[in-house]
């Protein structure tokens, strides 16, 4: 199985960004975590802070593989590009938040993208990522 996890705006840095809020592992790290738990499954990953670039990802990765994992961070709230571009793929997408949005400022409350995916896990730290895989394998 082929997964590819897209990161969006802000989430290069988490570890140091808001530590309270996401925690002290360093995406780069949890991944190679990741990487190491779930070696039958081929797993990449992208940052970008850009609405565009994940707009074109989306599209490119869209025959590639069999699941999309999504943080679309600060997008999640406001993107009608991504979310467009999720309702026009075929692939499924999960997306992924690692703070509770729902526990949080109320303009989080309001998710752009969250009802034209599969399903959306939120505020399990970093293993909100590895929860999202394992939906794809059980
Ligand atoms: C986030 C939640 C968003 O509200 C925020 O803008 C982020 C991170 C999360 O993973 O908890 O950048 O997507």
């Amino acid at each position: 199985m082929r997964l590819i996890i897209i990161n969006g705006p802000n989430l290069h840095n988490i570890g140091k960004r808001e530590p309270e809020v996401y925690g002290n592992i360093s995406l780069d790290d949890y991944f190679n975590n990741l990487k190491t738990f779930f070696h039958n499954m081929d797993l990449s990953f992208v940052n970008s802070h850009f609405e565009s670039e994940i707009v074109s990802v989306l599209y490119d990765i869209e025959n590639q593989v069999d699941g999309i994992i999504l943080n679309a961070g600060a997008y999640s709230h406001t993107s009608v590009a991504i979310r467009d571009a999720i309702s026009a793929i075929s692939v499924p997408v999960v997306m992924v938040h690692i703070s509770n949005v729902y526990a949080r400022e109320s303009f989080r409350n309001n998710n752009m993208i969250a009802p034209v995916c599969k399903g959306i896990i939120t505020g399990f730290g970093v293993k909100s990522y590895k929860i999202a895989i394992q939906s794809f394998v059980d």
